[in-house]
């Protein structure tokens, strides 16, 4: 009597189980969907070409006629079959020239004007000044994101030529859609958010763990993963790098991929660092290697050892090739390293020994931080945590390798020139509350520093 009972109600509770996990996949699945207009976005910019995708409500042909002016779109480019979900790529272009489009079907255009413009890539071996623009954890809409992207833009506006020069690229640091990466949460957070910028400001986009929790993400975003755009080929949107003008962009995904010594990620970051000639090395992933702020990077339990993981195991590798700059989010507020270098354990052990550059960063003092002009090991690396694009969290920022740290929203812009990196944090009420410069120089002999031998037991 007993035994069937139990028998009974343990197939009652597997029954239960399983109901639940079907309703639990379920919702994964719908919120992964979205069904309603999407405005045109553009991804994967390189020399040659360019991909647009934009979403319609109904099923139709994509169209896309494009050419050197508004009123000059004499070239077209229409999709064989109907869908809701539209995406073209524009090949054969010139590199480094500004092109218009307007998006539609075979017999309406829904989007056009000098809003609907793009840039093709600086050619190869170029050092032209580009600028990057940075939002961390932008995910929640509102008036708060929206006041970081309008900083910005008015900070841009106001600036006197050349300073005034319009954003190259925008780049996402991870949680890009709160609470879950749900289609219509990137709607909201970026898509509506962002609209007037992406429009013509190619994005890039580094995995989050909110980007994780549903299907979304990998969806929305075209990502390189054969190096179509620079570097070597990945073989997954995961993770990616691009060149861009003088700089070598690497996307990290500290997230979900394998992040062992062993793992395809970390072989494949090696193959692309030896690869690289570009001057300027900046890495971008979610998980921040040194932070005090809504995480803790000390915690081995926090983000289940994400940021213990980078930064033991991929920051050796990174400044071994010399890299310059690494962004990350995740931790809503703003915290900037000094130029530092080989410190892979926790705050505690942090000493001035890891300070390559005592100077201040601050260019309004002429103290930049100097670097040799070619890729060095262990020359110094500043490393940015700038998770305040749409959020703001209470909490120590008390790092020490941190040399400025901030409770205040905003964003990050990053101008790479030939010999110079200028980074700007642009706070929600438009003020630059930091701005540090890095120099090349053929004349900046390479410093001597102790050995740097990375984590025994890694
Ligand atoms: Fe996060």
């Amino acid at each position: 009597m007993i035994i069937r009972w139990l028998k009974r109600s343990g197939v009652v509770l597997l029954a239960l189980i399983a109901l639940l996990g079907l309703g639990r996949l379920y919702q994964v699945a719908t919120e992964s969907l979205y069904a309603g207009n999407r405005e045109p976005y553009l991804q994967v910019p390189t020399m040659h070409s360019v991909i647009i995708r934009w979403q319609t409500e109904a099923d139709e042909r994509g169209v896309i006629r494009y050419g050197s002016a508004p009123d000059k779109l004499d070239q077209r480019v229409i999709e064989q079959t109907a869908g809701e979900h539209h995406e073209i790529q524009l090949a054969g272009l010139q590199p480094d020239t500004r092109y218009y489009y307007a998006a539609g079907n075979p017999t309406e255009v829904r989007y056009s004007g000098d809003r609907y413009r793009f840039t093709t890539a600086p050619t190869q071996g170029s050092e032209r000044a580009v600028r990057l623009w940075f939002i961390g954890d932008s995910g929640q809409a509102g008036p708060d994101a929206v006041s970081v992207r309008n900083a910005v833009l008015t900070w841009l506006d106001s600036q006197p030529h050349p300073y005034n020069r319009k954003v190259d690229l925008l780049i996402g640091l991870g949680d890009l859609a709160y609470p879950s990466g749900a289609n219509k949460d990137y709607q909201a957070a970026l898509f509506d958010t962002y609209a007037a910028v992406l429009a013509n400001t190619p994005f890039w986009a580094a995995y989050g763990n909110h980007d994780d929790r549903r299907w979304a993400y990998f969806n929305i975003f075209t990502l390189p993963e054969n190096g179509e755009a620079g570097g070597v080929a990945s073989g997954t949107e995961h993770y990616y790098s691009f060149d861009y003008g003088a700089a070598h962009v690497v996307v990290l995904d500290s997230q979900d991929s394998d992040r062992s010594i062993d793992g395809e990620m970390y072989q494949w970051l090696k193959n692309d660092l030896q690869a690289n000639e570009q001057r300027w090395l900046i890495v971008a992933f979610h998980h921040p290697p040194y932070t005090k702020g809504s995480h803790d990077s000390d915690s081995r339990r926090d983000s289940r050892g994400r940021m213990q993981d980078m930064r033991e195991i991929f920051l050796p590798l990174l400044e071994s090739h010399g890299v310059d700059l690494v962004l990350s989010g995740h931790s809503h507020m703003y915290e900037r390293s000094f130029l530092i270098d080989c410190h892979y354990g926790s705050s505690d052990s942090f000493d001035s020994s890891r300070i390559v550059d005592h100077g201040s960063g601050n260019p309004a003092l002429a103290a930049p931080y100097r670097k040799p002009a070619d890729a060095v090991p262990h020359q110094g690396t500043v490393y940015v945590v700038a998770g305040s694009s749409s959020k703001l969290d209470q909490a120590p920022i008390d790092h020490p390798a941190m040399g400025h740290s901030m409770l205040e929203l905003g964003s990050v812009l990053v101008d790479v020139d030939a010999y110079r990196l200028d980074a700007r944090f642009v706070s929600s009420h438009g003020e630059v509350r930091d701005h540090f410069r890095i120099e090349k120089s053929v004349d900046q002999a390479a410093r001597a520093r102790p050995a740097c031998e990375p984590p025994v037991d890694r």
